[in-house]
């Protein structure tokens, strides 16, 4: 599979890390174009100049990138994900991660609404960047929630999710991203006032369903 990932921060980097692992086409861009050179030569991917360029051709596309920044790649890459499936795993928070950005939909949402006609899932916004390489916490396999409103594009990106080491969970429509943007947001917010080593992940116990889309 061809996956373009649009920002090679911590999650940008540690998602390419994993899909290359996998055997994946991976294409990476960022908003200075070296820090995608970086991240490419680091993880053995490719680096793309735009987002646009990056986006072209691709099965998926990740927007790793800070919420805010999600609008202004959309207009950059509009028709190019025409037939591509969009990942979100973006948190809207504020910058000193004291609260979520006040918003009637969550950034999913959003993106479907900014991408007509786009296959949109979220997913990846519930784990800590440093997970996505070896989702273990004590020896328990972390979750991967995922919503999405188009079942085909949930199953491809279930399968991604399961191919990573998590455990694909189906919550449901993309407006079930509203829950997992406040999920990720509860997590979050405790390491960053306790000031904790951002080694907590999310695990459900008990019956989850079939993790299909
Ligand atoms: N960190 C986590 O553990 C974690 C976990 C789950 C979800 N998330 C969410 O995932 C997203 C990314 O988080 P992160 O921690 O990876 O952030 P980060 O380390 O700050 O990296 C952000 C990346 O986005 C790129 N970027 C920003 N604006 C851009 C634009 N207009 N066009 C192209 N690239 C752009 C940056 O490019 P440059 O490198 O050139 O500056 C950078 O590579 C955020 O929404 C965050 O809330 C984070």
């Amino acid at each position: 599979m061809r996956i373009a990932i649009i920002g090679t921060g911590t999650v940008g980097s540690g998602l390419a890390r994993a899909a290359v692992s996998l055997g994946h086409d991976v294409v990476l861009t960022a908003q200075h174009p070296e820090h995608a050179t970086k991240v490419a030569e680091d993880v053995g991917a490719r680096a793309a100049a735009t987002a646009a360029e990056a986006a072209k051709g691709a099965d998926m596309v990740v927007l790793a990138v800070p919420s805010t920044a999600v609008a202004g790649i959309s207009d950059k890459i509009r028709r190019e994900v025409e037939r591509a499936i969009v990942i979100d795993p973006t948190n809207p928070l504020e910058p000193d991660l004291s609260g979520v950005l006040e918003s009637t939909l969550s950034v999913a949402e959003e993106i479907a609404v900014l991408l007509p006609g786009t296959r949109v899932v979220k997913a990846f916004n519930t784990v800590f960047g440093g997970f996505l390489t070896q989702p273990v916490v004590d020896g328990v396999q972390l979750d991967g929630f995922y919503a999405g409103d188009d079942a085909a594009a949930k199953t491809a990106v279930a399968e991604l999710v399961a191919a990573m080491g998590l455990r694909p969970i189906d919550v449901g429509a993309l407006r079930a991203a509203r829950s997992l943007e406040h999920m990720a947001f509860l997590n979050i917010s405790l390491n960053a006032r306790k000031g904790l080593s951002w080694s907590s992940g999310w695990k459900l116990l008990g019956d989850v369903g079939e993790p299909a889309g």
